[in-house]
């Protein structure tokens, strides 16, 4: 198992199914990308280096419209996403997944700056047992021939719903470029050597930070302040292992549809499917 340190080269991506996609382990801050997202910028990022932007807004800001129980969102973007054509998808959908997910990293010509912004971020859907849903973003670190890793508390109330119910789906909006990828599948936890590998590439603070949170509990005000001195003081001078409470969850899909936004709503959607057992896949275009 193999876990890039630091920002990986982009052509590592367009691996073939049985290669992996390392996901940068500490991606450029964002005020590096302040350009391609004006209005999203905190006050007390700075603009470092101009560069021409990849992607410029194709239409006004969202109108809304007050009513007298709340707002309207009345909008009409319009979609020009790079066409998907049948005749050039891959049999293996992580393959396409890939070459995505390279060029939403790769620096347009003449510009420092990927296209994308964190397109690792994905949101995540479990469901209990009984099938009540939860949804919240997590991020992507690495595509395997497998599927999808991601890492997390395992005492998490995501963490606890697949315990229960290890069925989930992933949802990728790549803005910038109108792109969707959506994802379901199964989920099975990585192996320990391999949360303990991602764990070591993690700043410090990170991982001070996941022996002093216990996620999704309700915590009192400053609590998680001491804890994290707590664990300060608890690995002052030494290395912080990987707590046994946190770690990597894969999720092996079985459906994987891409989505390319297209004027006048009329999207390109083509959707994987194949047994979950594993087996080939098949392709439908879907309608929009
Ligand atoms: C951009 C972004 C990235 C995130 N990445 C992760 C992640 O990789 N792992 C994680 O456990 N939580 C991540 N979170 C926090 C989760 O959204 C969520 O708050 C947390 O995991 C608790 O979720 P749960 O209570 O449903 O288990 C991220 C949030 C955002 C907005």
């Amino acid at each position: 198992m193999r876990l890039a340190p630091s920002l990986i080269a982009p052509t590592r991506l367009f691996a073939n199914s049985s290669a992996r996609a390392t996901l940068p382990v500490h991606p450029r801050p964002f005020n590096h990308l302040h350009h391609l997202h004006p209005r999203s910028i905190s006050t007390t990022m700075t603009a470092t280096a101009p560069s021409p932007a990849p992607y410029e807004p194709t239409a006004a800001a969202t109108a809304t419209q007050q009513t007298s129980t709340g707002v309207k969102l009345t909008a009409h973007n319009q979609y020009d996403a790079t066409r998907l054509d049948r005749t050039s998808l891959p049999a293996d959908p992580l393959d396409l997944f890939r070459a995505w997910l390279a060029e939403a990293l790769r620096p347009a010509p003449g510009s420092p700056f990927p296209p994308v912004r964190e397109p690792e971020a994905m949101v995540l859907s479990t469901a209990t047992a009984r099938g009540v849903p939860s949804s919240r973003v997590v991020l992507l670190k690495e595509v395997d021939a497998d599927g999808f890793v991601f890492f997390t508390n395992y005492n998490s109330r995501k963490s606890a719903e697949l315990q229960a119910n290890p069925y989930a789906a992933l949802a990728f909006h790549w803005r910038e470029v109108s792109r969707q990828v959506r994802v379901v599948g199964k989920v099975e936890k990585v192996s320990r050597a391999e949360s303990e590998a991602y764990f070591a590439t993690r700043p410090r603070g990170s991982q001070l930070g996941a022996w002093a949170s216990a996620q999704s509990s309700a915590v009192g005000e400053g609590a998680l302040a001491a804890a994290v001195e707590d664990a300060a003081k608890k690995f002052e001078g030494k290395d912080v292992p990987c707590p046994e409470h946190w770690g990597g969850w894969r999720l092996v899909p079985f459906e994987i549809e891409f989505w390319a936004g297209q004027p006048s709503r009329l999207h390109d959607r083509f959707r994987y499917t194949r047994p979950e057992a594993g087996g080939e896949w098949a392709v439908d275009r879907l309608a929009p």
